[in-house]
């Protein structure tokens, strides 16, 4: 049988959710116009925020989702339980592939993923495992 997801109560996804809307209030975006803000649960059951930081070089932009990882690293954190995302208009954006395999290295299956639009009502909330199943990690190095 699987192995259940520790839940992620209500509180604790509303609180990132709202976060993440608050963060992407000052994402730097001004290339893309397309504001991304993220807040994540490390394993103390602290929050880190980030927002996407773009950049005139276009591939030294930073998602809103590694940049909130690097402040959770940054303050000692080593596991990521969840994490929040809102971008978009309408539909909830998911976070990209560099972004799903950092998160990889920090978080298993069961790190909760919750999405949501700012201007749309609805969460969408997913785990890694389901978004990204077959992940390449330390393991596969020794
Ligand atoms: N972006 C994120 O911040 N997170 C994602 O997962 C998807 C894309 C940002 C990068 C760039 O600044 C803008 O959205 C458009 O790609």
């Amino acid at each position: 049988m699987a192995k259940k997801p520790v839940a992620l109560s209500r509180k604790a996804r509303d609180g990132l959710l709202a976060a993440a809307r608050a963060v992407r209030a000052r994402a730097y975006a001004p290339y893309s116009r397309f504001p991304v803000g993220a807040a994540l649960l490390g394993a103390s059951g602290r929050m880190y925020v980030g927002c996407n930081v773009e950049n005139a070089s276009f591939g030294a932009t930073l998602c809103a989702e590694r940049a909130a990882v690097a402040s959770a690293i940054a303050a000692g954190e080593q596991r990521v339980s969840a994490i929040a995302v809102v971008g978009g208009e309408k539909d909830p954006v998911p976070p990209c592939g560099i972004c799903l395999q950092t998160l990889a290295e920090f978080g298993s299956g069961d790190l909760r993923v919750v999405l949501a639009a700012p201007d749309a009502p609805g969460v969408t909330v997913t785990t890694l495992g389901e978004v990204m199943p077959l992940r390449f990690g330390r393991s596969h190095l020794t």
